[in-house]
């Protein structure tokens, strides 16, 4: 059975210290770090003006910096041999036909959007990067990736004496989360929403927040699983998974075309009994899973702070996971038979709710379960994995954690 555990934070700052160290010959000046995420209900409603409900792991992406005096980012992975260089003043250079290759255009599409923003010209850096979220899995690595590097250009920039520092401010963090967002959009190419930046950077340890993606305004709510003797058991399914190849992007164009054919800026803004007969068969799938998306995140919301997780407001919590990952199957058609295999399973063993969390098309499903059952439901789905010939399930334990820093 393959636990992925979280490094504590000084482990994951230790090792890439000694990346960079090996790498460039001198100790690093900082290391920042930003988590990855799972999405506990509100799925595909971010790019939709609705709303989630995300909580950070306690999985981080690690980079040791140093900043240079000159516009030069040369990058280093611990998944990847060799170093990389961008120099920042051609960043603007690249398009579609030539991009950033690979993981790069997630760290110096940050400077870029910064600078965007209308804020001075970055420094470049020396960085390196080491990671115990895992990659392809649904999870956020690359808003965790962003994260973390805004948090260092910030901190660079703190030492400029016109520069208030963004991370000692909620408003500040939300800019931080807005140049992720375009860095990831406009340089690496992925058309995603913002949950999981705003995630990375704005959730606070023992909570979920409560997102709308309408205005970025957002809500902290108290999740204390392990008092009520709960867990979150992340399945990361190891299926294959890719935002990019065109699925995501596709989902995404479709709700605009059904937003703008019923005549408002984004689907969350139709009322729940809007009349849908102008649609295709398609588009009434998608957008019936949107609007119901949204309402179950209310829901989900307002029972959690209504009282304790226990008997039936528990149950109902479960429900709304169960039915939400229901929605995704048979309107949203985001689903594969490795997601749908780990809730049915956990379920059958003692999950409370369970639904796969994230992008879709593989990645990861997630499991409500009393502590004493987790191990059923672990050894269960990894049963049934093999007996239908999927790859290894890997298991993480979600504990809602502390934001970028
Ligand atoms: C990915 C995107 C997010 C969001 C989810 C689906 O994780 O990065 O912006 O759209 O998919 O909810």
């Amino acid at each position: 059975m393959i636990v992925n555990e979280a490094w504590s934070i000084d482990e994951g700052e230790a090792r890439v210290s000694a990346l960079f160290e090996k790498t460039f010959g001198a100790v690093p000046q900082a290391v920042h770090s930003a988590p990855g995420r799972v999405n506990v209900i509100g799925e595909h409603t971010d790019y939709n003006g609705g709303y989630a409900l995300p909580m950070a792991l306690p999985h981080r992406t690690y980079a040791a910096v140093t900043k240079r005096d000159d516009r030069v980012v040369r990058l280093v992975s611990a998944q990847e041999a060799g170093v990389r260089e961008v120099n920042l003043d051609d960043v603007d250079r690249y398009d579609s036909d030539n991009p950033v290759e690979g993981w790069p255009a997630y760290v110096v599409g940050v400077a870029w959007a910064l600078e965007q923003q209308g804020k001075p010209k970055m420094p470049g850096m020396d960085v390196a990067i080491d990671s115990c979220v895992p990659f392809g899995a649904g999870l956020s690595s690359s808003a965790a990736l962003e994260c973390a590097v805004a948090a260092a250009w910030d901190s660079f920039m703190a030492q400029e004496d016109d520069w208030t520092p963004l991370l000692a401010s909620d408003e500040g963090r939300s800019e931080l989360v807005q140049a992720c967002i375009a860095a990831e959009n406009h340089i690496a190419g992925a058309p995603t929403g913002g949950m999981d930046q705003a995630a990375s950077l704005r959730c606070k340890e023992g909570h979920v927040i409560l997102l709308d993606s309408k205005d970025f305004s957002l809500r902290h709510i108290p999740f204390d699983l392990a008092s009520a003797g709960l867990e979150m058991l992340v399945v990361d399914t190891r299926a294959p998974h890719k935002l990019a190849d065109g699925q995501y992007a596709k989902r995404r164009a479709t709700c605009e075309a059904s937003a703008k054919k019923l005549g408002v800026e984004y689907l969350a803004d139709l009322d729940y009994n809007v009349d849908m007969s102008e649609l295709t068969e398609v588009e009434r799938m998608r957008t019936r899973h949107v609007i119901t998306e949204i309402a179950r995140t209310l829901d989900f919301a307002e029972l959690l702070e209504s009282g304790e997780l226990t008997g039936e407001r528990l149950e109902k919590l479960g429900n709304l996971m169960t039915e939400s990952h229901e929605s995704l199957r048979v309107d949203y058609e985001v689903t594969c038979p490795e997601l749908d295999a780990v809730v049915t399973t956990a379920l059958e063993h003692g999950a409370i709710g369970a639904r796969m969390t994230g992008g879709g098309f593989g990645g990861s499903a997630i499991a409500l379960v009393p502590v004493e059952k987790v191990d059923d439901v672990m050894t269960a789905v990894e049963a049934r994995f093999a007996q239908e010939g999927f790859n290894e399930p890997h298991f993480l334990h979600a504990v809602p954690s502390a934001p970028a820093n």
